[in-house]
């Protein structure tokens, strides 16, 4: 049974779709904690009324980011985590944390990266005349919204997209996403390339698409 550790600083709708699916589907896994550094984080509550063990470490309590992440790590170990997840974890992360948690830490990003790491990602892509935008899940490295890309969601952009609209379509996308993302990895099923990708060993494809199935390698 893998622990799973989810990292949020807010909503954590994400976070909810990765416990849905883990109790839904039986994984072979469990959500050990939900960890915020905002200790007004509505995905808090959630979590607490799912039984779901929470804890805070709020950044404002530590002089830089060094100091946060020690903390930080501290409280993660305490729930002996196979992988941890960034699910809306708006911190910038040090090296050394990243380095701890190599290859079992992953993060949901919302843009189809590299393009648009950091904010605002959808005022950026629809000001840039993007057709399409989109997701997605990578392991993290310790360049900021960069890393070897588990899977991607895409959703097409529309001629009267505003932020919102555009955030609230590929959010339903990150719902389907991640959770099937996660499960890979939680089944074993992610292999890295010599130089330096990921497969999925099935041949599923990794690419998901607005009103196409879940796993289009499927299909018929
Ligand atoms: C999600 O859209 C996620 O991709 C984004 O924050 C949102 C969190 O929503 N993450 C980032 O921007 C990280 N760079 P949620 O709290 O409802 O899951």
């Amino acid at each position: 049974m893998k622990n799973l550790v989810i990292l949020i600083s807010g909503r954590g709708s994400n976070m909810v779709a990765i416990a849905d699916a883990c109790a839904a589907e039986g994984w072979d896994a469990r959500i050990a904690a939900v960890i915020s550094n905002r200790p007004d984080a509505a995905g808090l509550d959630h979590a607490r009324a799912q039984g779901i063990a929470t804890a805070v470490v709020n950044h404002r309590d530590f002089d830089g980011r060094e100091a946060f992440d020690t903390a930080l790590a501290q409280v993660i170990d305490g729930f002996s985590p196979d992988l941890v997840l960034l699910a809306g974890f708006m911190r910038i992360l040090t090296p050394g944390f990243v380095q701890r948690y190599a290859g079992r830490m992953l993060n949901i990003h919302p843009s189809l990266l590299p393009a648009f790491p950091g904010l605002h990602t959808h005022r950026r892509a629809i000001e840039a005349g993007c057709k399409l935008a989109g997701t997605t899940v990578h392991v993290v490295t310790p360049e900021l919204d960069h890393g070897p890309i588990v899977a991607q969601a895409v959703v097409a952009v529309r001629p009267d997209d505003t932020e919102d609209t555009l955030a609230t379509r590929v959010l339903a996308m990150e719902h389907r996403m991640y959770p099937q993302a996660v499960r890979w990895w939680v089944d074993g099923l992610l292999d890295h390339t010599d130089d330096g990708r990921i497969v999925l060993r099935t041949g599923e494809s990794q690419l998901l698409m607005d009103g196409a199935p879940d796993n289009p390698g499927d299909a018929p």
